[in-house]
């Protein structure tokens, strides 16, 4: 499906924002500012905003409607039974345990669960995962599924954990403290993982004693995405395909600004009482009182709707459409992209777009760079910048996440130009140098220049 025939988007537009697009030399100007770090780039000038999927979706009539009718009590408030009922319905997890975001529900179930040199294993943990593992002095594996780092690989279900390496690794990795996937896996191309693979992980996970957990920020898309093409799951919804897989589990983390449809929070969900009464001494401690930790009234009431809305068929259905229909345009206008299409973002596939831009030159963050200057598009690079320890055979992409329903047809259109302009003059692209940037989580704050 290209752009021109997606169908209409199943909702209407009441309030708007204006944005605006640059003279091509301001926005030169203003890169060259901000370090050549769209992070740094101030958000009011940027034209299409596909730096992240993440707290900047459009919330729903009903959710702003619950904003105003939410319950601002520090302790049980209504708004938290609301919350801890929606989390349960969609999850079939007990214990809720809410955050302020995804990576606060990392940081606390990992201070509770591991120690230096422990291990996590995992399809692929994205970039404050790792992080959160890792500033504990323990280790992070990634196995993904081959496919997934072939991005000419068409395989429509490969975001799982490769299954006999997760065997070998639980032998040879007797530390190893928690199996993770994600889902979708976000640093590989947005690519679901298939029920088949989290039930096999589930069943390595039980005969070597390791709790599985789920990082669930997109696991409305992952249901949809495995509705659409997993034989396993055919003519089930979305909410049946999610539950299936978190009954596999021991547990999600959930950053819930993506598919909470929220603007800010997260959760941890689990089925062990004693060890979400451990998590919560923590909780207390550093995020806030267990009924709303570090949350206010009125986003646990907007995720509480949002997160069965992720699960409404047409929205999810339109949501896919999207990315489908960019990823389709790209393709059609000559740029690399990661096939087939995820369920969040299109990820160009910036290392076989720029050839003669080495990794160490980072092509994802100058194809990034380049759709700012050429349209003021800002994406995200996920490679080599974001990533510095590359697993073997790591892909250089740049990712172009598009908001719940923020965008039409018609500024992907203007995305679709802005990245085939780039791809026709390609040769001019050299790649970037970082000046300074800090030891952990770079992508965020490096300063680069033009190679
Ligand atoms: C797969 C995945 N897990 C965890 C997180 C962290 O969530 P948050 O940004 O809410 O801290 C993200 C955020 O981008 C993510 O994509």
């Amino acid at each position: 499906m290209l752009l021109p025939d997606l169908p209409p988007e199943p909702y209407r537009i009441r309030s708007v924002e204006r944005i605006r697009l640059l003279p091509r030399e301001e926005r030169l100007r203003l890169l060259r500012e901000a370090g050549y770090n769209l992070f740094r780039v101030r958000a009011r000038d940027v034209f299409i905003d596909l730096l992240t999927d993440s707290g900047t979706g459009a919330m729903s009539d009903r959710q702003w409607a619950a904003l105003m009718a939410a319950d601002e009590s520090y302790a049980s408030s209504e708004s938290w039974f609301r919350f801890e009922a929606a989390v349960r319905e969609v999850t079939g997890f007990p214990e809720v345990i809410p955050t302020h975001q995804g990576r606060a529900a990392e940081r606390l179930l990992f201070e509770t669960i591991l120690k230096k040199d422990d291990v996590v294993v995992s399809n692929a943990l994205f970039d404050t995962t790792r992080a959160n593992v890792e500033r504990l002095g323990a280790h992070g594996i990634d196995l993904p599924d081959p496919a997934a780092l072939a991005p000419l690989d068409e395989s429509p279900l490969k975001g799982g954990v490769q299954l006999d390496a997760l065997e070998k690794t639980l032998v040879a990795q007797p530390r190893t403290r928690a199996i993770v996937l994600t889902a979708t896996a976000n640093s590989l191309g947005g690519h679901p993982v298939p029920l088949a693979n989290v039930a096999a992980a589930a069943r390595i996970a039980r005969r070597a004693g390791v709790p599985l957990f789920i990082d669930a920020a997109r696991f409305a898309q992952n249901a949809g995405l495995l509705a659409r093409r997993d034989p396993a799951c055919e003519g089930w919804s979305p909410a049946k395909i999610a539950r299936a897989i978190f009954d596999l589990a021991d547990g999600c983390l959930v950053s819930a600004k993506k598919d909470g449809l929220g603007h800010i929070g997260g959760f941890l969900a689990l089925r062990d009482p004693a060890l979400a009464e451990r998590v919560r001494a923590g909780l207390v401690a550093t995020e806030g009182f267990t009924t709303y930790g570090g949350l206010a009234g009125r986003d646990l009431d907007a995720i509480a709707i949002g997160l069965r809305e992720a699960l409404d068929e047409t929205l999810l259905a339109a949501r896919l459409d999207q990315v489908a229909a960019l990823h389709a345009q790209l393709r059609a206008a000559g740029v690399a992209v990661v096939s087939p299409a995820g369920g969040h973002a299109v990820y160009v596939d910036a290392g076989r777009l720029l050839p003669h831009v080495p990794r160490a030159r980072f092509p994802g963050h100058a194809v990034a760079c380049a759709a700012y200057e050429e349209g003021g598009v800002r994406g995200c690079e996920v490679g080599s910048l974001m990533f510095p320890e590359p697993v073997p055979g790591q892909l250089e992409l740049t990712r172009l996440a598009i908001p719940w329903r923020t965008y039409t047809a018609s500024h992907l259109a203007h995305v679709a130009r802005t990245l085939g302009e780039i791809a026709a003059g390609r040769e001019k692209l050299s790649g970037y140098r970082i000046v300074s940037a800090p030891a952990a989580l770079r992508h965020f704050r490096a300063v680069l220049a033009p190679a």
